[in-house]
């Protein structure tokens, strides 16, 4: 099958090495600088090698473009673009809105759309149909399926091949070949009843990360108030068999998913007059922890940080990966500013981030480590300061949560 993949970011250029595998696939972006270096077999994405994007450029099975009209004889279109929230935190739907235009304006015989990016129950039937055929003019009747996507970067045991891929059309007709695209490179397939229970499936994953995660952050504080460690109380009740699962707590949550798609389901809900209680206080809780944090590290150093190199130990929104949007670490590098403290921080693996660059990982009156890659050494940490707190838990020996 001739497939474009529309947004070659974390979700699109991830199908692709997998789809390029078995169809022939063009990867269309916006940004010409990505798609050139694409085309020149270089990965921009953690988990997705240069050397399998290489290959698959050589033997041409894919090529990265810029040029919408490349996508026009493509049977099969998968949109992964972003959905980010708006300034007032509600969905912004305009990358949606843009991917649907190239695809009017450019797919020139019927082809199948899937939608992968994420969103709220009813986009794929209330917004991505009626925006393509209001901008093609109904010309043509494509097919619409949504399978969201589901992919973890920087997780290695799950890919796109053993991750169950939940999926469903606007007709049976869609369905189906929905299921024959992705069963050429993923091992289960999970047919739902519409699409909006696919939508919905997926933004309730992450909403129930979003809200025990929040659980666990309320619940370290509760632990440090009684005096007693929140590890060791998590792993004590970690030792039933059965309906507990384990989350451990952080200075808050980042990336484009927990930060975000629990807002896209209250906003729904919201809509629809059902409540959204625990996904507001999960969020609150959430982006309080930063400051939670910092009134413990105040604490411990007489009160004030006024005059103090404070040096903020990893800013990616988690180990191991260069991502730093909606990074708990901006926060936290807020709140202690605005505590008189002089900031600068330490991540060789995101290397330069708004403007600044990563620091050496030594010489500061207080180190606060908000993210733990695997490459940086627990001994550097500890010899980093003389005060280091621990938001992570695993550099023993230091204060933490
Ligand atoms: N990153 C994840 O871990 C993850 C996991 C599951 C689902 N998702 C969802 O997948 C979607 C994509 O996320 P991502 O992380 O891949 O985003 P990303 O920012 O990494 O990549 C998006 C890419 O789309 C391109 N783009 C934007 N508008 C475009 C347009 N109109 N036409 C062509 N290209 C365009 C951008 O240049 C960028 O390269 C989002 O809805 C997200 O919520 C992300």
């Amino acid at each position: 099958m001739k497939v474009a993949i529309i947004g070659q970011g974390y979700v699109g250029l991830t199908i692709s090495a997998f789809a390029g595998q078995c169809h022939e696939v063009v990867g269309f972006d916006s940004n010409a600088q990505i798609v050139e270096q694409l085309n020149r077999g270089v990965s921009h994405i953690e988990g997705v090698s240069s050397m399998v994007i290489e290959g698959l450029v050589k033997s041409k099975t894919y090529r990265a473009t810029s040029n919408p009209a490349d996508i026009s004889d493509c049977e099969i279109i998968v949109i992964a673009v972003p959905t980010p929230l708006t300034v007032d935190r509600k969905p912004d739907l305009s990358f949606i809105d843009a991917a649907c235009k190239t695809i009017a304006q450019n797919v020139a015989k019927a082809a199948l759309i899937i939608n992968e990016s994420t969103s709220f129950p009813g986009t794929l039937r209330g917004y991505i149909k009626p925006s393509i055929e209001k901008y093609s003019g109904s010309e043509l009747q494509h097919m619409y399926s949504i399978s969201p996507e589901r992919v973890d970067p920087g997780r290695f045991e799950y890919n796109q091949k053993n991750t169950p891929r939940l999926y469903s059309g606007l007709t049976l007709e869609a369905s189906e070949k929905t299921r024959e695209f992705y069963s050429s490179f993923c091992d289960e397939l999970v047919e739902v009843s519409s699409p909006e229970v696919a939508e919905a499936a997926k933004l309730f994953e992450n909403t129930f990360r979003q809200v025990n995660i929040a659980l666990v952050n309320e619940f370290a504080q509760i632990t440090n108030s009684l005096g007693i460690s929140v590890y060791e109380t998590l792993d004590a009740a970690s030792t039933k068999p059965y309906g507990f699962m384990k989350f451990t707590p952080s200075a808050g949550v980042g990336g484009h998913c927990i930060p975000v798609d629990p807002t896209y389901l209250a906003a729904v809900a919201e809509e629809h007059g059902a409540p959204a209680t625990f996904i507001r206080l999960a969020n609150e809780v959430n982006l309080e922890m930063s400051k939670y944090i910092v009134s413990r590290v105040v604490l411990d150093n007489g009160g004030s940080l006024k005059g103090k190199s404070v040096l903020v130990v990893g800013v990616a929104y988690k180990p191991n990966v260069a991502d730093v949007r909606e990074t708990a670490a901006e926060l936290v590098i807020e709140h202690l500013r605005s505590q008189g403290a002089v900031v600068s921080w330490h991540d060789e693996v995101v290397g330069n981030w708004k403007g600044e660059s990563s620091a050496p990982l030594h010489g500061a009156d207080i180190s606060v480590v908000v993210t733990k890659h695997d490459s940086v050494d627990e001994k550097m940490i500890l010899a980093s300061a003389p005060y280091v707190f621990d938001t992570t838990g695993k550099v023993k020996g230091a204060r933490g949560l």
